[in-house]
């Protein structure tokens, strides 16, 4: 199909004519919407994750297949935070309880351990006819108990599932957070602290929104922690421009890696009592915690510790079935927790919700799977538990492996990779090099990582889709392919990144 992407409808209708493909019809003449009068939020969001370099990546991909030469046989993807997609294999009990409540016919099957047909049987009974039905816009009820549990074994501390709500994937309920919370006040804007570096669903949500991005930076001498400083400065130079509304942390973190501490959380929640912010608290990667003395604190169990006044802040925390041990992002499965919403904003969101229905009944009872699973004594305890331990013990190899590797290449800093799936290095660019990617219009770390593409097949995300601080370099690669592939990877830019000092690369 011909492109027909162009600011000027006309000359857009003519390429299409002139490459003839497209019959043209009278009725095709002018556009009512153009790029000129699209929503114009939309043109500035940008996601880098699924950006220029990935779409480079699919090409050389298909330049293989069609028996291109290349120094390389294959395209390591490590630009994308997708479990499944680099190997990682479903945990059979989730998979065996979803194959049930879709397929009912098998709950008589011998092939289904007993717990597994009773988890099934407890989701089905609270739809209305089958998975096939919508549920309600919440989410189905036996489920939001079962987060409410969870959340109860995790923090030891109550939670009601009327303040829970299940959506299809964290994404879904991050955006309608964040949608919910827009609202100018005296003519600013309202502003959203993210963190610097950030996943860019927040940058590109506030883009979208037309709220305000605050960024406020993570300290990478001291392992991206944050720093309470650096929150106060950031707050006190947005105010000039916008009125600061909420907080958003993410820990543990992407693309960043690391775990807060319990003291560094109190830190945060002070000052968000201080500055009267909402906040959101993306705990997705909560079960992704590998360095030896790092342990996940959820904020809602520390907020409550804390006592009054910061146990009545209003916080929302996310949880998916997309990362951790199950890593099952395509199902979309995921909750989010709301904690002292107000009555009368809550009834507002589940009315906002209930004009798209509902989210994926199949996502609802993945989450569901992954809050309950199989209990100690349950025919499918042993099985699930091994199978969880294998994915975390292999996570935890590479995220050591990858920050061994890149510390022993000379120009490349990684810090420990404490949690989440992902490494953040930053590189030390020769000035020869930062030069020629100005001279053709890049930045410099998007130039290395397209290099580094063409050169050896790795696909990873240049620093500047995430945010850094300005005159810095970083790229992003997760710690997801194999680990037989993970360390091949480890080779192949080792020997690039060597070559490129040496200016002993062609074409570079
Ligand atoms: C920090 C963070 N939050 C949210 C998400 C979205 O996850 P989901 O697939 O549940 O929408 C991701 C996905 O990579 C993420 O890294």
């Amino acid at each position: 199909m011909p492109t027909t992407v162009a600011a000027d409808n006309g000359r857009a209708e003519q390429e299409t004519v002139k490459k003839g493909n497209v019959k043209t019809s009278p009725k095709m003449g002018k556009k009512t919407l153009t790029l000129d009068t699209m929503n114009p939020h939309i043109k500035v969001m940008e996601y880098a994750v699924r950006g220029p370099i990935v779409i480079r990546a699919g090409e050389l991909e298909m330049e293989l297949k069609k028996g291109a030469k290349k120094p390389y046989k294959e395209i390591i993807r490590a630009n994308i935070g997708d479990c499944h997609a680099t190997g990682q294999v479903p945990i059979t009990y989730i998979r065996n309880v979803l194959t049930l409540c879709i397929n009912p016919k098998l709950l008589d099957s011998p092939d289904f351990a007993p717990d597994v047909k009773e988890h099934a049987k407890r989701i089905l009974s609270s739809t209305r006819g089958g998975l096939g039905s919508y549920t309600d816009s919440t989410g189905l009820d036996v489920v939001r108990q079962d987060v409410a549990d969870f959340i109860k074994r995790r923090d030891g501390i109550a939670a009601d599932p009327d303040n829970i709500i299940l959506t299809a994937g964290a994404s879904e309920g991050i955006k309608a957070l964040l949608k919910l919370i827009n609202n100018e006040k005296n003519g600013q804007k309202p502003g959203v602290m993210v963190p610097i570096p950030q996943y860019p669903l927040y940058s590109a949500t506030i883009a979208e929104y037309g709220m305000e991005q605050i960024g406020y930076y993570l300290d990478e001498d001291n392992n991206w922690a944050l720093d309470i400083n650096e929150l106060k400065r950031s707050i006190r130079e947005a105010r000039k421009v916008c009125h600061p509304s909420v907080i958003v942390i993410i820990n543990p973190g992407n693309p960043t890696g690391q775990v807060l501490t319990e003291e560094n959380i109190r830190g945060i929640i002070k000052f968000a009592h201080e500055e009267g912010l909402y906040i959101m608290a993306d705990e997705v990667y909560q079960d992704n915690v590998y360095a030896p003395g790092s342990k996940f604190h959820s904020f809602k169990k520390v907020m409550t510790q804390m006592g009054a006044p910061y146990d009545g802040l209003e916080l929302a925390s996310f949880y998916s079935t997309s990362k951790g041990f199950m890593g099952e992002c395509g199902i979309r499965g995921a909750y989010m927790e709301l904690v002292n919403m107000d009555s009368q904003v809550m009834a507002m969101l589940k009315k906002m919700l209930s004009a798209k229905l509902c989210p994926t009944s199949v996502g609802q009872a993945c989450i569901g799977c992954v809050v309950s699973p199989p209990k100690q004594g349950d025919p499918s305890y042993e099985s699930f538990m091994s199978e969880k331990q294998a994915v975390l013990k292999s996570l935890a190899e590479k995220a050591k492996l990858v920050t061994d590797t890149f510390n022993s290449i000379p120009g490349i800093h990684c810090n420990t990779v404490q949690g989440a799936m992902y490494a953040f290095p930053r590189l030390d660019l020769p000035q020869g090099l930062i030069d020629k990617a100005k001279s053709v219009g890049q930045d410099p770390d998007f130039y290395y990582a397209l290099q580094l593409l063409e050169n050896t097949g790795i696909c990873i995300v240049p620093g500047s889709g995430f945010g850094q601080k300005p005159g810095t370099h970083h790229f992003r690669t997760t710690i997801l392919p194999p680990p037989k592939q993970m360390e091949e990877m480890m080779v192949r830019f080792k020997k690039f990144h060597t070559e490129l000092m040496e200016d002993k690369l062609k074409n570079v």
